[in-house]
């Protein structure tokens, strides 16, 4: 099947996040059923050097305000169509935020592009290809279905993924004109929210079947806690939504093949992971202890992740003799409450403020345990990178986090199928009890290694998730 991806990240060329990883390791999966997958991908200045190896497919005089084309390049495994537009893309910051860290102001121009050409490709194809299916990801690709719908013509169908709801890409609703939107749509059953263009909503209104990236997710998405004011509209398309849970690149993360590791390892030679810990620790003057576990974080630095709970029980783990690594950046209160309580506890607490893919692979194998504290998490994806580099994940039990880690209970233990630690709920209380019920395991050598065998085993890749999008995909193309 031919179907057309629209997103506006995409890993190894651009990425603040977990979208990112998601866009560029599931169409290889689904390529390995025999599908097609075209990527349509914003040409910022990050992947704009791929575009001398293009072909271009697309040229418009103008797409709101400067000329644009999409070049067809097969980059690192993916097949990318590339929408060039300088006027948008080509610019310093990062993708949603200009020099200052705000927004930039024309977002809903630059992801309303993005969304008209995808459409566009739905519509008429691009260079003789057409997708049989257009599946459109997160706020940023969500007028998709709002382009097609207008148009009136026949369209392929539509899937749009959440990644994540609290990015719903609500703008004023001026920009109905700016991006000659539909008015005939602009009301609370089609693409408004309480006045507001929502980016989000409209695919959600529009697309033929939504999903989200867990089982666990999707049944959360349809209370007022977690749909975050869609829960109405996701509770009216119910049958239409479904869970399917993210899987990763196991070629990227692989502790017997990672170059950024000191040493590599497999679940046969769990010792020579302990070099990577001691790498750790030095490079960050850590002391070490063999008795109590190294913990780490990679992640942003949001009260999304609960990294401000983590906070308050950084005493907790220093009473227990445990160290902890972060690495993140983001909320600039929590990026200098993170320094200043590595600086109060130098040899127990390190910091690195910003974004360092080499250093997370680093961390995924140096420490024992990682730490994903989420209040709420669609999916997440270093609980999945943790246990393939048995490092044994804990977790708060929401979302992806509660689909994808077996709780280390009595019975768990005592079947043997137990990989990491969860708790609930997603408060300081509950997070100090699960670091202590951590510490208690790693003193338990013979637990705690057969635990991160196990670990190691967990089904982590696409193979499960790509057939369930095939199904998807099969349910709606005839
Ligand atoms: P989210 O997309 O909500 O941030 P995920 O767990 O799905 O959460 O994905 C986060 C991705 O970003 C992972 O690949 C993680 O390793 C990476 N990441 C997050 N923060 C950093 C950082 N500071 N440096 C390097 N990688 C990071
Ligand atoms: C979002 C979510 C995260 C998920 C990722 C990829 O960023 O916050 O939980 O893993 O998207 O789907």
């Amino acid at each position: 099947m031919n179907v057309l991806f629209v997103a506006s990240e995409c890993s190894p060329f651009v990425k603040t996040g977990g979208l990112a990883d998601v866009i560029g390791s599931v169409p290889k999966a689904l390529e390995h059923l025999g599908h097609t997958i075209k990527i349509l991908l914003p040409a910022y200045p990050d992947v704009s050097g791929w575009l001398k190896h293009g072909d271009v497919l697309l040229e418009l005089e103008d797409l709101f305000g400067g000329p644009a084309r999409v070049y067809s390049v097969r980059a690192k495994g993916l097949n990318l169509l590339l929408l060039d537009a300088p006027h948008l893309y080509d610019r310093k910051g990062t993708l949603y935020l200009d020099e200052e860290g705000f927004d930039w102001e024309d977002n809903p121009v630059r992801f309303g592009a993005l969304s008209l050409i995808g459409a566009k490709i739905g519509l008429d194809g691009i260079g003789g290809w057409k997708p049989e299916l257009v599946h459109v990801h997160d706020w940023q690709a969500g007028l998709v279905p709002v382009y097609m719908k207008q148009s009136g013509r026949q369209a392929p169908p539509t899937v749009m993924t959440i990644h994540n709801i609290a990015f719903q890409g609500l703008f004023d609703g001026s920009v109905v004109q700016t991006l000659g939107l539909s008015e005939g749509m602009f009301n609370p059953d089609g693409f408004e929210y309480w006045g507001h263009a929502g980016f989000l909503k409209g695919g959600l209104a529009f697309a033929d079947k939504i999903t989200t990236v867990s089982p666990t997710y999707a049944t959360e998405l349809l209370t007022p806690e977690f749909g975050m004011g869609l829960e109405g509209l996701l509770r009216s398309r119910k049958q239409d939504l479904s869970g399917i849970l993210n899987g990763i690149d196991l070629t990227v993360w692989d502790p017997q093949e990672d170059s950024a590791l000191v040493k590599t390892y497999s679940p046969k030679s769990l010792k020579r992971k302990a070099a990577n810990r001691q790498w750790l620790e030095d490079r960050f003057n850590l002391v070490s202890n063999a008795d109590a576990p190294l913990f780490g974080v990679v992640s942003r630095l949001t009260t999304q992740k609960g990294l401000d709970l983590l906070l308050e029980v950084i005493p907790t783990l220093i009473e227990r003799n445990a160290r902890l690594v972060v690495l993140g950046n983001g909320d600039k209160k929590l990026e200098e409450a993170y320094l200043a309580a590595a600086a109060q506890a130098p040899d127990h607490v390190a910091v690195e403020i910003g974004y360092n893919e080499e250093l997370a692979h680093q961390i995924q194998g140096g420490v024992d345990a990682l730490l994903v504290p989420s209040r709420f998490e669609p999916c997440g994806l270093t609980q999945l990178y943790a246990l393939r580099y048995g490092t044994i994940p804990v977790v708060s039990r929401t979302g992806g986090l509660a689909d994808t880690v077996v709780d280390a209970n009595a019975a768990a233990l005592a079947t043997k199928c137990a990989t990491g630690i969860q708790y609930s709920p997603s408060t300081v209380e509950a997070l100090e009890m699960a670091v202590h019920r951590t510490c208690d395991l790693f003193s338990d050598n013979k637990k705690w290694k057969s635990m991160m065998r196990r670990a190691m085993f967990a089904e982590v890749g696409w193979d499960q998730s790509a057939k369930l999008y095939e199904e998807l995909y099969q349910s709606l193309v005839k």
